[in-house]
C-alpha cells in the first residue's frame, strides 16, 4: 500500500518558529513517531513525505537516523494542506490504484490502525479512520450565540488516516480545484462529489499534535505504551 504524509504545515497553533513535526516528544522529533509506525506497518510498501523543500535537509536527517528500510520519497508540499495532498497525488507511482493518506501530526497512530484501513481500503473506494465523539456539540455563529445541537449518536471525529482509490481521489481533487472548494480533509471532496465514504473505528489516541498540551497528552501516552 502507498502512503502519503501531509508534513508541510507550520508551527503557527502550536506557537513554535519552526515546522511543528520537528519538535520533541520522548526524544524523538513528531515526524520521527510517524515514521517509526509507518515503518512497522506491514501493509505499507512506500511512503512519500509531501513537504516544504526547505525542510528537506531536517527530513533526510531524520530519516537516515531511523534506518528506514522502505521505498520513501520528499515531495514539495503546497500552500495548504489540500494543496499538499493534491502535490503528492501527482508525485505517486504510475501502478498505484489505492493510497492511504496520514497527517505527519498525527504520531500517535498504531501499525495495527494503519494495517486495518490499508485492508479495509480494498473493499471501498474511500475511508477514514474515526471515533464517535464523546462532547455534545454545538452549532454556533459568528456573535456566539448557539445555533443548534446536532444529535450526537450520528457525529464522528474524523482522523487519519484516510484511504482512497487513486484515480477517484485526482478526480475529485481537481473538481476541488475548478469549484473552488476549500476543504480540511480529502473525505470532505469525495463526499461533495457524491461519493461514499466508509468510517473505520479509529484510536482515542489517535490525537493530532496541534496545541503545546497535546505534544504533553502524546509524551504520557508514548511513555505509558
Ligand atoms: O495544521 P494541521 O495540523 O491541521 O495540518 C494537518 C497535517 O497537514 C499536518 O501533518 C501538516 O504538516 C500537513 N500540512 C501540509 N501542508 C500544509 C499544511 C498542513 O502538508 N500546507
Amino acid at each position: 500500500m502507498y502512503l502519503l504524509i501531509p508534513a508541510a504545515g507550520s508551527g503557527k497553533r502550536m506557537g513554535a518558529d519552526q515546522n511543528k513535526l520537528f519538535l520533541q516528544v520522548r526524544s524523538q522529533s513528531i515526524i520521527a513517531w510517524t515514521l517509526l509506525a509507518a515503518q512497522a506497518a506491514s501493509s505499507i510498501s512506500w511512503i512519500g513525505i509531501i513537504s516544504q523543500p526547505h525542510d528537506w535537509e531536517d527530513f533526510k536527517a531524520i530519516m537516515a537516523d531511523l534506518k528506514l528500510t522502505k521505498p520513501i520519497e520528499l515531495i514539495a508540499g503546497g500552500s495548504t494542506r489540500q494543496e499538499s495532498v493534491y502535490n503528492g497525488l501527482q508525485a505517486l507511482p504510475a501502478d498505484a490504484q489505492q493510497v492511504l493518506i496520514h497527517d505527519g501530526a498525527r504520531c500517535l497512530a498504531t501499525p495495527d490502525l494503519l494495517n486495518a484501513c490499508a485492508e479495509a481500503i480494498r473493499h471501498y473506494r474511500g475511508l477514514i479512520a474515526a471515533v464517535p465523539v464523546k462532547d455534545t456539540i454545538k452549532i454556533v455563529d459568528e456573535s456566539g450565540i448557539i445555533q443548534s445541537t446536532p444529535d450526537r449518536s450520528q457525529l464522528w471525529a474524523a482522523q487519519t488516516p484516510q484511504g482512497f482509490d487513486v484515480e477517484l481521489l485526482k478526480q475529485c481533487h481537481a473538481e476541488g480545484v475548478r469549484q473552488g472548494w476549500e476543504v480540511t480533509d480529502d473525505a470532505a471532496l469525495f463526499e461533495k462529489c457524491g461519493i461514499e465514504v466508509h468510517i473505520v473505528l479509529g484510536e482515542e489516541t489517535n490525537l493530532k499534535i496541534t496545541t503545546p498540551q497535546d505534544l504533553a497528552i502524546a509524551e504520557f501516552i508514548l511513555t505509558n505504551r
